[in-house]
């Protein structure tokens, strides 16, 4: 169930879930796993929550407070879910910048019901307020509200049901160490899928969708998947699309003529992507620049390059963050087809 479900739109950049703007929160509900031996990847994490789960059951207990953390489209929200049905709790949904006011966070926490799990998504746009509130929530299932202002003013505590919190975010740093301190269960960071992985996925949605995919065409979705599943799942779609229009089978060529269309290449990086590393090689010389710079050379916010483009370039070694600035790596030039400065081959020698 999802609460402030109105106060939820728009929060995040725009093309936070999409590689070109569109809104894959359909397609996350078609393709989530439901059931916890679906969910490819991400062995350490699974292996840690199933030990955690069982012993929270076997001693009668919630859970204790998660936090997920990582890249955008990894699995966090489908990890919640997937809790939630191995507790068989209710989960409760929210996002960070949809707790505006004390009294939002206040209702939510009242309304729980005993063993709930309350789902806080980009937990790090949390204002300090209402972390405030948080803290002695998650420690000891307090609720500490002021009633009346000035010397009128006076505390009461309420005591709320046993529940347990999980948080997600993109951006790990800006969450405060005192509320990252209360995630006693653990904080777990998201990794990039492996190829292997992102093929099973791949072929996982192919059956669900009742597409026909070639093993090729789904080596190529993988190759320029970037690693993430909501992406190979958003690519699979396009190309079956495709592939519906020319009234043909997903091969390798039907694959590539979509992607081709889309302006996605052979790393997946897409027109944003390009246009970031371009920038770099172009205007700064291969770097280093710092990010605010860069930001406003592409006329991008800082927080959306840093969430949703550097991530990947970094993995795949197309970019490094130094204490100057981004730097272009000699892998990206020979990816852009561009010459390696002579400059930076000498220092490199
Ligand atoms: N779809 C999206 N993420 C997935 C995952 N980790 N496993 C299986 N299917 C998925």
């Amino acid at each position: 169930m999802s609460i402030n479900s109105k106060k939820n739109k728009g929060n995040k950049p725009a093309h936070h879930n999409s590689v070109s703007g569109e809104n894959l929160d359909f397609l996350d509900q078609t393709l989530r796993p439901s059931k916890w031996d679906e969910y490819i990847g991400q062995e350490n994490i699974k292996k840690n929550l199933r030990i955690l789960l069982d012993a929270a059951r076997e001693r009668g207990h919630p859970p204790e407070h998660l936090l997920f953390y990582g890249p955008p489209g990894l699995g966090k929200t489908t990890l919640a879910h997937l809790i939630a049905k191995e507790t068989s709790s209710q989960m409760r949904s929210t996002s960070g910048p949809a707790i505006e006011k004390i009294g939002d966070l206040a209702s939510i926490l009242t309304n729980l019901s005993p063993g709930d799990i309350l789902f806080i998504d980009e937990i790090h746009r949390l204002n300090k307020s209402i972390e405030e509130v948080l803290y002695p929530a998650m420690e000891s299932g307090l609720l500490d509200i002021i009633i009346g202002k000035g010397p009128s003013a006076r505390t009461i505590q309420l005591e709320l049901p046993a529940f347990t919190l999980i948080g997600a975010t993109t951006r790990v740093a800006m969450l405060s160490s005192p509320l990252r301190s209360r995630f006693s269960g653990g904080v777990f960071r998201l990794e990039f899928y492996n190829p292997n992985e992102i093929i099973q996925i791949i072929k996982r949605s192919a059956n669900i969708l009742g597409v026909s995919l070639d093993k090729m065409a789904a080596k190529d979705i993988g190759e320029r998947s970037r690693f993430t599943p909501r992406t190979a799942n958003y690519l699979l779609k396009r190309a079956r699309d495709y592939a519906q229009i020319q009234k043909k089978d997903i091969d390798q060529n039907i694959a590539r003529e979509a992607f081709n269309l889309l302006g996605i290449d052979k790393a997946g990086l897409n027109f944003s992507d390009i246009a970031l590393l371009k920038t770099i090689a172009d205007k700064f010389r291969g770097g280093p620049v710092g990010l605010n710079t860069l930001a406003a050379s592409l006329s991008e916010e800082e927080s959306t390059i840093e969430e949703f483009n550097e991530p990947y370039l970094l993995q795949i070694g197309f970019l490094e963050r130094t204490p100057k600035g981004r730097v272009l790596t000699k892998r990206a030039y020979k990816h852009l087809d561009i010459d390696f400065p002579k400059e930076k081959q000498e220092k490199l020698l």
